[in-house]
């Protein structure tokens, strides 16, 4: 593997309503023209060796949008994970949904329950698809365990420490990522995995998600691979770690 791939990236897949309103369409037809450069991204991290993708699907806050909009939007979750899954498990493909999923519909639960069991014994790519998911909400999750813990006596104070409180977090065991993409525009966070991405490259387009293809992909993982990445040290420091 290259030193310059990333081991692991992110994405905010912004302006499938956008898209949808240039074209007259309504705004789900938009989220529903997404789902190829979803796969795209999948197929391009299995075929280089990525070894793990996070896609930022639906967050805390997206419930807040109108009823249709999010009830459609559960439907499309629904319909895509019954109808990739073979597909993703016959690629190496291990999928996991992290976020709130105590609030997401029974029916959606069951279908990320059976996904999530059909590929965990894959190795190849770890997908994780974050829904009903914010960075606070997985960070006050995450201390919740950790006071629970406290609480029982099964763990002291002084005994937490980054790295204990990271693996309460979604993304548990998986390192943190190297590279964010964000499409549509915006040049903002939004509360996706607000501890992970303390050290990781940002990359942004203006293009919108349904227009995100293999060259924007490309483009994205280029930049990356010319980034000096120093996690506060200085660029010597970082040679000789690099190194070492
Ligand atoms: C943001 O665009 C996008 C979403 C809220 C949904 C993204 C979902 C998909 C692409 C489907 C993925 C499905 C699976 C199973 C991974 P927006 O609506 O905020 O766009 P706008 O900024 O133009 O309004």
């Amino acid at each position: 593997m290259s030193a310059t791939l990333p081991r692991h990236v992110a994405i905010i897949m912004d302006g499938n309503g956008r898209w949808a309103q240039q074209r007259g369409l309504a705004r789900h037809a938009g989220h529903k023209a997404g789902i190829p450069a979803v796969r795209m991204c999948v197929e391009e991290c299995v075929r280089r060796g990525i070894g793990a993708l996070t896609l930022f699907a639906f967050s805390s806050e997206n419930w807040r949008r109108p009823e249709t909009e999010v009830s459609n939007l559960m439907t499309l979750f629904v319909d895509a994970l019954e109808r990739e899954v073979t597909d993703l498990h016959a690629n190496g493909v291990r999928l996991a949904v992290i976020g709130d999923r105590h609030a997401l519909s029974v029916r959606l639960q069951a279908r990320v329950a059976e996904a999530e069991h059909h590929t965990a014994g894959n190795t190849r790519l770890r997908l994780q698809i974050a829904m009903s998911y914010g960075g606070r909400w997985d960070i006050v999750q995450a201390a919740r365990k950790l006071a629970a813990a406290v609480a029982s006596g099964a763990l002291r104070t002084s005994d937490i420490d980054e790295a204990r409180f990271a693996a309460g977090l979604a993304l548990g065991e998986l390192p943190d990522p190297d590279l964010f993409i964000r499409t549509g525009g915006e040049h903002r966070i939004s509360n996706f995995l607000l501890w992970n991405l303390a050290y990781t490259e940002l990359w942004f387009t203006d293009l919108l998600w349904p227009d995100f293809g293999v060259a924007a992909f490309e483009s994205a993982l280029a930049c990356f691979a010319g980034r000096e990445r120093r996690y506060g040290l200085t660029a010597a420091q970082q040679r000789e770690a690099d190194s070492a």
